[in-house]
């Protein structure tokens, strides 16, 4: 390295020998090659020192002005987020000097030479603190802010886990194939992307929402069994855990029952937990109905981290429970709570129209004996925080009965949230996963005024409600389920329909006309008269995953280049407009408001 004392811009001859996370005392004695960025930089004068980073990890480089001049010379011209190579001998740090907080903290490189392969702008933000950013600064600089360190562990946990999925279900005989991007229009609920077609002009691909029906049209085909990391597009409003562009598991099963589809499910979570070491939980892992979601927990997505809601309104007379539902909630090691507190939160209560019952003492005096039950069906111990409540008003909507319940809920984890500093309750390493079962088949779509397929349009429904699809469609239930990770849908799937009867039956409840059914799903049900096999299937939101693994609470802290709420990547500057002459290429003419549009960005 006679040379590289100097500035160069490449790197010859020069090899890396080991990463920034690998030399510890075995490695003392002998001579390495890092490369990397600078991480953080001291100047003590004579000694130059140095914490170089990769992606594995961060290596102390010193430079000493007594050992080599011209390299301590170099060093202090170094900024953070230069890019270099070093070389030179691993030494031992004295006992005073070990860095514990790393795990190269023993060792450190007694620099040589010196290679600067790229000088760098001051960072938009630092690099080497957990100091909080915008969200918009960090997504502009995306590519600085993944060198951070708390993406760079999600990063690295997303890519684990993607292993182990594909190692976990290649083992459990599933085999991985792709579905087309460029497609057509599938009915999922949200609105599609589409793409414009040159060479047939004025028609459009649809960016697929999932791979739904490609993967049943894969079990038609013969492929039991099929599996895919796949990424699908929806235009809908976007959340912390929604995005444009998203990423599913998504599997699919021949001559699957939902108890097959459980069971898959269930090996992949405990090598999903097993992988980003977590605790493994216990199988088989609970199942609850939707109904009793409903009941117990006010959500069809419960967080179990908290306890269940009882329902108490047989214990009370009705100028108490009313003709709506009373439950009892219980916030556990709350200890204490202030008359402030307890007016808050009949506050909060009002606020969901429900009445809170948050005077114990007075319940205990007027319902003595009720009250010993209601502890009995709580669990309730000394310091547990106990309210009951029912609705304020009557609500008026289609289901009054769920509206009440769900309010209920909503309360239930707002105030669990509020005291949750007090007993660490929802620790985001206790992952507490579970099945929701039997969904209804159909929603009441109150604008459009018709049923809406509560999943998608080819999910079965349970077999004792086949003959009600068309004369009672709100009792009928779906064999679909969803896969609940700590109050959050990490996964949807259902056993599908595969005949064409009951198809026709659906759509009809659906409101579609035969020819209607025809003409947007006509190949579909064509290819379910050539021999279907019996099927199901479920995706699950890796993102989310991830997310949840990683202890985030926002997806967008698990992919490396997001969108924005409002569906914009601010780093490249998408979406963007196109130049006339293209968009004409493809047959389209920006109306007036899209030209009004444009011209008050
Ligand atoms: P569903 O629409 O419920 O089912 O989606 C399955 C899972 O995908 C994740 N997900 C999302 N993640 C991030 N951003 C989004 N915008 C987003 N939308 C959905 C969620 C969700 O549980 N084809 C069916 C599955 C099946 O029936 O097999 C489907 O896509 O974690």
């Amino acid at each position: 390295m006679a040379e590289q004392s100097r500035s160069l811009d490449f790197l010859g001859e020069l090899r890396r020998t080991h990463h920034c996370n690998e030399l510890r005392l075995g490695n003392v004695g002998s001579r390495a090659v890092l490369m990397g960025w600078v991480h953080r930089r001291r100047d003590l004068g004579s000694l130059v020192f140095i914490h170089l980073r990769d992606r594995e990890g961060i290596t102390q480089v010193v430079f000493n002005k007594e050992l080599n001049k011209e390299v301590h010379a170099n060093a202090e011209l170094l900024r953070s987020e230069f890019v270099v190579a070093v070389e030179g001998p691993v030494v031992q740090r004295s006992e005073d000097t070990i860095n514990p907080e790393l795990k190269t903290g023993e060792v450190e490189i007694q620099a040589e030479s010196l290679l600067i392969l790229n000088v760098a702008r001051t960072p938009p933000f630092p690099i080497d603190e957990d100091v909080s950013i915008s969200e918009d600064v960090r997504l502009k600089y995306r590519y600085v802010d993944i060198r951070r360190a708390r993406m760079q562990r999600n990063l690295m946990l997303r890519h684990r886990v993607s292993f182990a999925i594909r190692d976990n279900l290649n083992d459990q005989g599933f085999l991985e194939l792709e579905t087309p991007f460029m497609t057509r229009s599938t009915p999922e609920g949200a609105r599609d992307f589409l793409v414009p077609s040159r060479v047939n002009l004025g028609s459009y691909y649809a960016l697929p929402q999932s791979p739904q029906l490609f993967k049943q049209l894969l079990m038609i085909g013969g492929y039991d069994k099929y599996f895919q990391i796949v990424r699908c597009f929806r235009d809908e409003d976007l959340r912390a855990d929604r995005q444009p562009e998203f990423t599913q598991i998504d599997l699919e099963m021949s001559f699957a029952q939902p108890e097959t589809i459980y069971d898959v499910i269930e090996k992949l979570v405990v090598g999903v937990c097993a992988a980003s070491e977590h605790k493994v939980p216990a199988l088989p892992l609970p199942r609850i109905s939707y109904a009793e979601a409903i009941e117990k927990y006010g959500t069809d997505k419960p967080d179990l981290r908290l306890p269940a809601m009882s329902r108490v309104d047989d214990l009370f007379p009705s100028e108490v429970a009313g003709t709506m539902p009373l439950s009892a909630i219980l916030i556990p090691k709350v200890r204490q709570t202030t008359r402030r507190e307890r007016d808050e939160l009949k506050a909060v209560g009002q606020e969901r129209n429900l009445r809170v019952f948050e005077d114990i003492k007075r319940l205990d005096r007027d319902f003595a004996e009720q009250m010993q039950t209601v502890r009995e069906r709580t669990g309730f111990q000394e310091g547990d925080l106990l309210f009951l409540v029912t609705s304020l008003k009557d609500p008026d909507g289609p289901k009054p009965q769920e509206q009440v319940l769900q309010a209920a809920g909503d309360l239930r984890l707002e105030i669990g949230h509020k005291y949750a500093d007090r007993h660490n309750l929802f620790a985001p390493s206790d992952l507490r996963f579970l099945w929701v079962t039997e969904f209804p088949m159909f929603e009441w779509a109150k604008d459009e005024n018709r049923w809406n397929a509560a999943h998608h349009p080819f999910t079965a429904p349970l077999n004792e409600d086949i003959d009600k699809l068309e004369s009672n469609p709100a009792i009928c239930r779906s064999k679909a389920y969803d896969l609940v990770l700590n109050g959050i849908e990490l996964g949807s799937g259902s056993i599908r329909i595969h005949r064409g009867d009951v198809q026709s039956k659906v759509f009809s409840a659906l409101g579609f006309t035969d020819q209607e059914a025809r003409q947007r799903f006509g190949f579909f049900l064509e290819a379910l008269e050539y021999g279907t096999p019996p099927h199901g299937g479920i995706a699950l939101g890796l993102d989310r995953l991830i997310m949840l693994l990683a202890g985030e609470s926002s997806i967008r802290d698990v992919i490396p280049f997001p969108k924005t709420t409002k569906g914009t990547d601010l780093m490249c500057e998408a979406p963007s407009t196109i130049p006339t002459r293209q968009l004409s290429e493809l047959g389209i003419q920006l109306s007036p408001q899209a030209q009004q549009a444009l011209q008050t960005k």
